[in-house]
């Protein structure tokens, strides 16, 4: 039976209160963690968002009708007490925020009863997520999701109050659009009044932001919700928050001056930790060839060594057929694991096959000087010794080689050092390493489609001195975008922008738009430019994951309040779902089974 609030107001939230307020009367209101009836007194914790107090009933304190109330207490009833601040003697919990006081009760109200929930609501809760997921609403309750998600709001009051004193206007852009251009497949909302024709939802508001600048809105940000229907990952949802932002009359160097200040601003403020600024720069060629990765973690070594010259006239045909065939030999070494049990490597040579690379040739050189290899008796003793001093390699190392295209050699070690870090424990977790990748490739070659594609996408300027060679050599040209990586993760990326006509031209025709293509999905943009365009370029940040790297989550559904999982659907709420065949027949859409 629920009672009423009327006549109380709450005076403080359980966890503001601190021996400051000792012997004042006050009401607090909450959810009941925890009730223990040691018989002529009872102890409940309180809880809200803020932490938890104890509440001490005394029947000699708060009568009897109180103290009947508080014995019939149980975990997450809802209750409203109002009592007086007290020191505990002696008993002081050092484990609470609130533990040097506790609240004496004078009188309790029940305001809602709680079936007992399907798991403890505690932090680091062993619960399986499936679980917690399907009563999101209880699993919200906990103190470590409820921290991110608080931390997560002071982030975004952070970033728009750094844009707004910087001169930013937060404008919305259409959710119901036009397909964009991001590369991803789009989520389809079909239209009733056009049957037959769908919106897309926004992968990203690029398109509306350009056109913001054709108007002359000059800086513009939005935290802005996209959506992508892709395959999903522990830093991927199928909608997510960007902090979109563009600007005119600027160069890639001012996109990024903001865009760090901003950062450092956030971390500042959200998490108390300085980032020296600027933040370090490095090539996107650099970053291969040193990391295997455009978004390189550099709190840890074990960078890639390019082996091929060394091994190009070897005995190991393994590696001499990837030369020949235009590939690339690129070792990793890993300080002090030349003994590793052959178990451990095989799980390693299965690691890197899902990266595309046929097998993964090993070398452990032990402390006397011998070899423990997968291909030494391919090869002399000086071609060994020659590798080996190629690899900075000393005794007590163990040595990693992939052999193949080189995108693939790039990907296999770029991902095996990060396991193997792991693995053996060598991040330091309180590093915050940022870094901008720039000179960003401006094509990519999908082997699905047979052509080049937009690595970031079509309305990124490619460097200037390599605009000659987008007709002869596209893959080739560098791209004027620039993404800034958090400890391994991408946090956000963004580019200057074309804005010549001529040049978008010869940009489509480069990955293979016929003019009429162009114009059917871009038109409008296009259109746009025609009467007067800015210079100008802008970047996106990827809000969830930059609260996860922040609280140091494991997943980016840790940090959104009603996440989905890996199938792209929401365990709580069960969508997607089927319609009413109503529905169906308004939008005039049919289904038909999967497998037809
Ligand atoms: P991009 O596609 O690189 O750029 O996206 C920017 C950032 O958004 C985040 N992000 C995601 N986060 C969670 N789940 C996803 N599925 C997901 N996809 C992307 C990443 C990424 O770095 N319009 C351009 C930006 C620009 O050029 O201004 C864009 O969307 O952190
Ligand atoms: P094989 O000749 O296929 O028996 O391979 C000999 C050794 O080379 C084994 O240790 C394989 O795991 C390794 N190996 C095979 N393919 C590659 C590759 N592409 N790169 C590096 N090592 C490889």
């Amino acid at each position: 039976m629920a009672e009423s609030m009327k006549g109380l107001r709450r005076t403080h939230r359980c966890g503001e209160l601190s021996a400051a307020n000792a012997g004042e009367t006050v009401t607090v209101m909450g959810w009941v963690q925890k009730q223990r009836n040691k018989g002529g007194i009872i102890f409940v914790d309180l809880r809200d968002r803020s932490g938890i107090i104890q509440v001490i009933f005394e029947e000699s304190e708060c009568g009897t009708e109180a103290f009947e109330k508080a014995a019939k207490l149980r975990s997450e009833f809802v209750a409203a007490v109002v009592g007086k601040v007290a020191r505990r003697d002696g008993a002081v919990n050092e484990n609470l925020a609130t533990g040097e006081i506790e609240v004496r009760a004078a009188e309790i109200r029940i305001l809602s009863e709680a079936q007992t929930p399907p798991f403890p609501i505690e932090e680091d809760s062993k619960t399986k997520e499936e679980l917690r997921l399907k009563y999101r609403y209880l699993d919200l309750r906990r103190p470590d999701i409820q921290k991110n998600l608080i931390l997560r709001s002071r982030i975004t009051a952070a970033i728009r109050s750094f844009l707004s004193e910087e001169g930013f206007l937060e404008i919305e852009t259409p959710i119901l659009n036009k397909s964009t251009p991001e590369g991803a497949r789009d989520y389809l909302v079909p239209s009733r009044v056009h049957p037959g024709s769908f919106y897309a939802l926004p992968q990203s508001p690029q398109i509306f932001k350009q056109l913001l600048m054709c108007s002359g809105y000059d800086r513009y940000y939005q935290i802005a919700r996209c959506f992508r229907d892709e395959d999903l990952r522990a830093d991927r949802q199928p909608e997510f928050t960007q902090v979109d932002l563009e600007m005119s009359f600027v160069t890639e160097e001012d996109v990024m001056d903001a865009t760090e200040r901003m950062v450092a601003r956030v971390c500042r403020e959200a998490i108390g930790l300085e980032v020296p600024l600027p933040l370090k720069r490095m090539t996107w060629n650099e970053a291969m060839n040193r990391f295997g990765s455009d978004k390189p973690d550099t709190r840890f070594g074990m960078e890639l060594t390019d082996v091929s010259e060394v091994v190009k006239n070897c005995g190991f045909g393994v590696f001499t057929g990837a030369i020949q065939a235009g590939g690339s030999v690129r070792g990793i070494c890993v300080k002090g694991q030349a003994e590793m049990p052959r178990k451990k490597i095989d799980a390693l040579v299965e690691f890197a096959k899902g990266y595309g690379v046929k097998g993964l040739a090993y070398m452990g050189i032990l402390p006397d000087g011998t070899y423990k290899s997968s291909f030494a008796k391919f090869m002399t003793e000086e071609e060994l010794k020659a590798l080996a001093e190629a690899m900075q390699a000393e005794p007590g190392d163990l040595l990693l080689f992939a052999a193949d295209r080189l995108k693939i050699v790039w990907n296999v070690l770029g991902a095996l050092r990060c396991e193997l870090a792991r693995q053996l424990d060598l991040i330091d977790n309180d590093a915050f390493h940022f870094l901008w990748v720039t000179e960003f490739p401006q094509f990519e070659w999908s082997d699905e489609e047979e052509r080049f594609v937009a690595m970031h996408h079509p309305f990124t300027m490619p460097m200037e001195e390599d605009l000659p060679l987008l007709e002869t050599d596209p893959g080739a040209v560098r791209a004027r975008a620039y993404d800034i990586v958090l400890n391994g993760v991408e946090l956000g990326g963004g580019s200057v922008r074309i804005f010549q006509d001529d040049v978008q031209e010869r940009m489509f025709r480069a990955l293979g738009f016929t003019d009429e293509k162009a114009h059917e999905q871009f038109g409008f943009l296009l259109d746009a430019f025609r009467y007067g365009v800015p210079p100008h370029a802008g970047l996106a940040i990827g809000l969830d994951r930059f609260v996860m790297l922040l609280v140091k989550a494991e997943s980016i559904r840790e940090v959104i309040a009603f996440p989905k999982v890996k199938d792209a659907s929401c365990l709580m709420s069960e969508c997607p779902g089927p319609v009413d065949p109503a529905q169906l027949k308004e939008l005039c859409l049919e289904t038909v089974s999967a497998e037809e």
